[in-house]
């Protein structure tokens, strides 16, 4: 071959190598499932942090951590003279100069650390909101969109024995081709906002699992155990003591090892929300997991729970910790908010309006509150734009593999209030297809809009409704349209024999301001709202449950009402300081009716 050809084909063949290994670098590394059964050090904590407005700091190496050494040297950074910020924690909450903060912000956390020979290692973060890039010891691990989802990357053969430095970019910018876009009706809470955390496993380790009842069949588990570098043909067991069962599986030469096999077990519900001990083990890794099983169906207009049809008495939550504001991570948080959900009657949240922190999924399976989870493909989305189809895959993919395993989530949401058109269809098949290929155990719903109105009846004919296997609606009659009696006399027409949610409806009220019925943000018009909807509910025989909105009082941007909201959307059933109104009560008692005890 002339030298020239093999110049050339030499110098292709290095281009292809770099790219793959740049790609290698900066992907994140397959996400490591239930990291709270590994061996990890918590990173949470007091971290340095630096404001960084006008995106200096990558180009000032912010991540070297550089200290003046030389008196003539110019350095125009200091991490250790820099204020702090805690972590897990949004930053808008900490400071007062950072609540209305978006752009981006350092955060430096200097940790020492002994590598186990013949253990892998990894930085595993529970969410950043929006765009994170990390750096250990100065060398980029990579980079991760997407504010409510977990990732990790290996840093085997990179941490020092010793002292480690972790510097981490935050930037939660809002953009027109991100999920959620540019506009929301909560609040952009940036920063580190989850867990951080250092995960050591063996070298050949298992990576992700799902074991779940098979679809529709009460009577047999079926699922897969995903290794991580092992070879083909490594045994894997899952063993579930209680019930005298253990099963042994061959990976294929991917690492994945299939199962399904007989299992008689006690089905998790709200009123016995069992969970079993499984242990899964492969090589030298065990690990356990805590794991309900039970089965969701729609048969026509009805869920059915375990085989027994179920009516979803539910309350929507968005990831606001009580009494302290900001985003909510901690357990406290979700044992308050629960324990309201509870108090009002619920058997089942929506937890709004994507993926919340993992402790709170975990808590509502522990207090058999059944879960509907949702990514914040919310309002207008770039439908055309491939990246944005692309982060919403991604956050998807990372919502069902953190959660596959929590019997608790009954519903996979992929949408709310979207605009009918088509490119959000074509946008939104596209996730119906993966929710469906990646979990067909659940169900796939969202919030839809609706369209036409035949006099009194409205109609739901969103073409997403033929897509999605629950239908629900967000309706807000008495409030942005029509009267609040209106309610009385409306009827709603379905398209389609599915199971119908209203997932939204209410009306907003501080707490403690008090007047008639028709007079707009008092806690009387909310309830009264309350009671008419509950009147047009009572009429609907497809309705399957529903989960107005919402629990408690949330931040807003765009609830700018001087007295009435300062930035805070009032639709809560109780304050963020968790004073009840008027319209909790009236919700509660029509709960205990449809049977909350
Ligand atoms: C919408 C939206 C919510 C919003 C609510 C409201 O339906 O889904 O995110 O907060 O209405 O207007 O209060």
């Amino acid at each position: 071959m002339p030298t020239t050809h093999r110049t050339q084909r030499r110098s292709v063949l290095i281009v292809l190598v770099l790219f793959a290994a740049a790609a290698t670098a900066f992907a994140q590394t397959p996400l490591i499932a239930n990291i709270h059964a590994r061996q990890i050090t918590d990173l949470s904590g007091t971290w340095s942090t630096i404001i960084d407005a006008y995106h200096v700091g990558e180009r000032n190496r912010f991540y070297e951590d550089r200290h003046q050494t030389d008196p003539s040297e110019l350095i125009e950074y200091n991490f250790d003279h820099s204020p702090t910020l805690k972590v897990p924690g949004d930053w808008n909450s900490q400071r007062p100069e950072l609540f209305l903060y978006e752009g981006t912000l350092w955060y430096r956390r200097i940790f020492s650390y002994h590598p186990a020979q013949g253990k892998r290692q990894f930085v595993y973060f529970g969410a950043a909101n929006y765009h994170a890039t990390v750096y250990l010891n100065a060398q980029k691990l990579g980079e991760h969109s997407g504010g409510y989802t977990p990732f990790n990357f290996e840093v085997t053969g990179k941490l020092k024995d010793g002292e480690n430095l972790l510097v981490v970019e935050v930037d939660d910018r809002r953009s027109k081709d991100a999920i959620p876009a540019l506009n929301t009706d909560w609040w952009n809470y940036g920063g580190l906002t989850r867990e951080v955390s250092l995960v050591e496993v063996p070298s050949a380790f298992i990576e992700n699992y799902f074991i779940q009842l098979a679809k529709g069949s009460p009577n047999e588990i079926a699922g897969w155990v995903q290794l991580n570098s092992a070879a083909g043909g490594s045994e894997v067991t899952i063993e579930i003591p209680e019930a005298k069962l253990r099963q042994s599986a061959k990976a294929d030469e991917h690492g994945r090892a299939a199962f399904r096999f007989p299992a008689q077990l006690t089905p998790w519900s709200p009123d016995n929300p069992k969970l079993y001990e499984v242990r899964i083990s492969s090589g030298t890794d065990h690990l356990t997991d805590q794991i309900g099983f039970r089965t969701i169906e729609a048969r026509g207009t009805k869920l059915y729970l375990n085989g027994k049809p179920i009516f979803l008495r539910g309350i929507s939550i968005h990831e606001e910790a009580p009494f302290r504001g900001g985003r909510a991570f901690a357990s406290e948080d979700d044992k308050t908010l629960l324990g309201w959900a509870k108090e009002l009657g619920c058997n089942y949240v929506r937890l709004a309006h994507y993926p919340h922190h993992e402790s709170m999924v975990r808590e509502a399976e522990r207090m058999g509150i059944l879960v509907w989870s949702e990514i914040p493909v919310y309002w207008d989305i770039d439908w055309k734009n491939p990246d944005s189809l692309a982060q919403a895959r991604q956050q998807l993919h990372e919502e069902i593999a953190r959660d596959q395993n929590r019997a608790a989530i009954i519903l996979w949401s992929i949408a709310n209030e979207t605009p009918i058109d088509p490119d959000r269809l074509e946008f939104l098949k596209a996730l119906a297809s993966d929710v469906r290929s990646l979990d067909n155990t659940r169900l796939l719903t969202a919030a839809l809009n609706r369209t036409g109105r035949e006099g009194k009846t409205r109609l739901i004919d969103d073409p997403l409704g033929a897509v999605v296997d629950v239908l629900a609606i967000n309706e807000y009659i008495g409030w942005y349209e029509s009267r609040v009696e209106d309610a009385d006399t409306t009827e709603w027409k379905s398209s389609w024999e599915k199971p119908l949610l209203f997932s939204e409806f209410g009306g907003g009220a501080p707490y403690g301001r008090h007047g008639a019925t028709n007079e707009r943000w008092t806690e009387e018009y909310q309830a009264n709202l309350y009671r008419h909807q509950l009147t047009m509910l009572r009429k609907i025989p497809a309705l399957a449950g529903l989960s107005p909105w919402v629990l408690m009082d949330f931040h807003s941007p765009v609830r700018l009402l001087p007295g009435v909201q300062d930035m805070r959307n009032r639709k809560g059933l109780v304050s963020d300081q968790g004073q009840r109104k008027q319209a909790f009560y009236v919700l509660q008692e029509y709960y205990r009716e449809m049977g909350a005890h």
